[in-house]
């Protein structure tokens, strides 16, 4: 199998395909994801939360995500990776835009960027796909505004509001971005403008009918200890599996059950090649 593409994951719309985006920001997950062939991997700035222990988006800087984008490109072959733009590396000016997009697809190696925001970045986005960037915009429930907003609210309810959006994606489309996240929008609203739209949404909180859906990594994989959205669905229990773990671990060396000599390596012993163990080998012995 070879990466996907931009053009993958146009044509998945066009041919009915729901496509499955996932978040990743480090070389593990990424390799894991492999496995199982996800058509687009987000590195997003919710590595702020997940990864990075703040309360918010807000502090995550482009070189964090440079360096996870980085870690996922090494770890992964086949998805179509895109990379998020941090909050104010591209809100103050176009070239703010085209200089973090360049540096997210030059150092990070990422496929395509993504922006929070509608008609008021529509510029920004027009400016990246003339540099030949793919673009990838994000409605709704914009986390980089938190503060503006109030807190993490479904957008689009009333009229005015659902018109916004409305208008806000098709800047976004005529702007040239190729793909927009819908993020904790009415389903109605998320399906009415996926009907609209040439170019694929994404949701999140946004009802089946989108033409794909994205997660946080953490949180359905039941990594997020503090607070699962009621969007996200918990397909495993990760964080249980690692705290049964981790106490296990603690308790045999509490108890001196381990190492046992398994996990020893034992001196002063003549080596042939008949007794050279794993464990010689494996630690260059
Ligand atoms: O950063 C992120 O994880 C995101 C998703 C919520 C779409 O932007």
């Amino acid at each position: 199998m070879s990466r996907n593409t931009v053009r993958d994951i146009q044509r998945m719309k066009k041919s009915g395909t729901p496509i499955t985006m996932i978040t990743a920001y480090d070389y593990t997950a990424a390799r894991l994801i492999d496995e199982v062939g996800v058509p687009m991997i987000l590195v997003g700035d919710s590595i702020g939360q997940t990864t990075l222990g703040y309360e918010n988006t807000i502090p995550v800087t482009v070189d964090d995500i440079v360096s996870a984008t980085a870690a996922v490109m090494r770890g992964n072959r086949n998805s179509f990776v895109v990379a998020d733009m941090p909050f104010m590396s591209y809100q103050a000016s176009t070239e703010d835009a085209l200089r973090t997009a360049g540096r997210l697809i030059k150092e990070g190696g990422a496929q395509a960027v993504k922006l929070e925001g509608g008609v008021a970045v529509a510029e920004s986005v027009r400016a990246i796909t003339s540099a030949g960037i793919a673009g990838m915009g994000h409605l709704g429930l914009t986390p980089q505004s938190v503060n503006q907003l109030g807190g993490y609210r479904v957008q689009g309810r009333d009229a005015d509001g659902a018109q916004q959006i409305i208008q806000d994606a098709l800047a976004l489309q005529e702007a040239g971005a190729f793909s927009i996240v819908l993020e904790l929008v009415p389903t109605e609203l998320a399906a009415e403008i996926t009907e609209m739209l040439e170019i694929p949404t994404i949701g999140i909180g946004a009802g089946v009918e989108c033409d794909g859906q994205v997660q946080v990594f953490h949180d359905i994989m039941g990594l997020s200890l503090d607070f699962t959205p009621r969007h996200a669905k918990k397909y495993a229990q990760v964080g249980d599996v690692i705290i049964d773990a981790l106490g296990r671990y603690v308790d045999e060396v509490e108890k001196r059950e381990f190492p046992t000599d398994y996990e020893s390596v034992q001196s002063a012993r003549p080596q042939t090649k008949s007794n050279v163990t794993e464990l010689d080998v494996a630690s260059g012995n």
